[in-house]
């Protein structure tokens, strides 16, 4: 195991985060739709820091991996949310693009239910491994081609408690 990110920049960079988003989303509200299972650390952190905006919670859930490495295309929302996107102002919560199949297959689900803007904030973007077109309006940090785990992040369920982001070797 090799820490990629320590906790120390993960803070630094979640506040960094919180601060463009308490701008951009002053003196309204958002919803924050958290994608499970692997966003609910980022999520926790940088929702308690977002100041100014009134914040109402969601969680959504879609499959695509299993306990495969690679995203299959196939992509199913398994877990839907409660709350009305309806005239909302919608942000995306995840840990990570990669393909790009998931939060694209989340986004346009959020905006076929009537959201008023819909954008994706993601701690990690891996750039190099797209296969669909997709930008994040927040990234936390590029990475490299490495499956990384921790602060959320699991390899067959382990891992997610690390504080820190690790390539597994
Ligand atoms: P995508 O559909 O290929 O973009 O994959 C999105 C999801 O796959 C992410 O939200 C993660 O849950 C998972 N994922 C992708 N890369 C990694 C990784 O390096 N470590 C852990 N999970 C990953
Ligand atoms: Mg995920």
């Amino acid at each position: 195991m090799r820490v990629l990110i320590p906790e120390e920049k993960i803070t630094e960079r979640v506040n960094e985060l919180a601060r463009s988003i308490s701008a951009d989303y002053a003196g309204g509200s958002m919803l924050a739709l958290v994608v499970l299972k692997g966003a609910f650390v980022f999520a926790a952190d940088l929702l308690r820091r977002v100041e100014g905006v009134k914040i109402y919670c969601d969680f959504i859930k879609a499959s695509s991996y299993g306990y495969s490495k690679e995203s299959s295309g196939v992509v199913n929302i398994e877990l839907v949310p409660k709350l009305s996107m309806e005239g909302e102002r919608v942000l995306i919560v995840d840990d990570i693009v990669d393909t790009g199949y998931t939060i694209s297959k989340i986004k346009e689900w959020v905006l076929s239910r009537g959201a008023a803007s819909c954008r994706v904030c993601v701690l990690l973007d891996k750039p190099s491994r797209r296969r669909v077109p997709f930008q994040a309006d927040y990234v936390g940090f590029t990475i490299p081609d490495e499956f990384v785990v921790g602060y959320g992040m699991d390899c067959a369920e382990e891992y997610r408690t690390l504080p820190y982001v690790a390539v597994v070797d």
